[in-house]
């Protein structure tokens, strides 16, 4: 995990990059900040180490002269095109009946906001200290817009180990409507499909790929599946279409997708 890492900044930003550090060295992480003149695509080019950059649009991840930010407000269109018909995460996750979600793998939270958008109350969990800080930026901009600001009240965020945070959840006989899991995706031998789809990854997909851990070390989930069962009535888990399952686990139930598949596993095993 990244625990020294640059930030550049216009003189227009220095508070906020100073603000940005301060979080960051709460979270584990030792920042460094670099004033700049130009915050230009000419200057991420000649700078093409793994930085965060802060300026009128707030902080975001840079590598290989390109920006990345989770970027809520890119997905307005895409949300606006859902419904809970037509979006297989929504049928699996049960999203009609405005479930109380955990989504244990929170990313760039993409998956949540969809879901929160259609109705679900999630709790949205990330471990990584300067992927949780970018998410609590999106989140604090999202909640200035007039159409995501009610879509993410019903948005949760946490900064956590969901292993940690699901031991206590059942020491405390906390019970969810559904836990929701799409951890790294498998290693490379494991599924020539999920390799193919990697190299096409979109650019937010590359730079989240570059932040966190690389293959041999990466945390596949396996044991998130059990800890989920014992709080939730339904764990969804979202693979590549062709992936072995989580934990070599069969789940009770499929929703299969062109790119990638939902697989349900119910504790009262009856398929709603
Ligand atoms: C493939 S991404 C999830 C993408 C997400 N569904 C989205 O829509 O953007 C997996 C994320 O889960 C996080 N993660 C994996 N294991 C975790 C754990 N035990 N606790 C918290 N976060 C975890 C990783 O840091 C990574 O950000």
């Amino acid at each position: 995990m990244v625990s020294d890492i640059r930030l550049f900044a216009e003189s227009t930003f220095v508070e906020k990059a100073q603000s940005y550090q301060t979080v960051l060295s709460s979270r584990g992480v030792s920042v460094n900040i670099e004033i700049t003149e130009k915050l230009n695509a000419r200057f991420l080019r000649l700078n093409p180490e793994l930085a965060l950059c802060v300026d009128s649009s707030g902080l975001s991840l840079s590598a290989n002269g390109m920006k990345m930010q989770p970027d809520w407000k890119a997905e307005i269109p895409r949300l606006k095109r859902a419904s809970i018909k037509s979006e297989m995460i929504a049928r699996a996750c049960n999203i009609s009946e405005k479930p109380l979600l955990i989504d244990a793998t929170a990313g760039l939270g993409h998956d949540t906001l969809l879901m929160a958008y259609l109705g679900a109350d999630v709790s949205l969990i990330e471990r990584h200290p300067i992927l949780f800080t970018l998410l609590e930026d999106s989140k604090v901009q999202a909640e200035n817009d007039p159409f995501l600001s009610k879509v993410v009240s019903r948005i949760q965020l946490i900064f956590a180990d969901s292993s940690e945070y699901l031991n206590q959840a059942i020491l405390e006989e906390k019970k969810v409507d559904v836990v929701y899991l799409d951890p790294m995706f498998p290693q490379r031998d494991q599924n020539q499909q999920a390799v193919k789809k990697q190299a096409q990854v979109k650019k937010q997909m590359q730079l989240l790929h570059m932040l966190l851990p690389e293959d041999g070390e990466m945390d596949l989930g396996d044991h998130l599946l059990v800890l989920a069962q014992q709080i939730a009535k339904r764990v969804v888990v979202k693979r590549p279409r062709l992936a072995v399952f989580l934990n070599d686990q069969q789940p009770d139930h499929q929703w299969q997708g062109d790119a990638c598949r939902f697989d349900a596993y119910f504790s009262n095993k009856v398929i709603e």
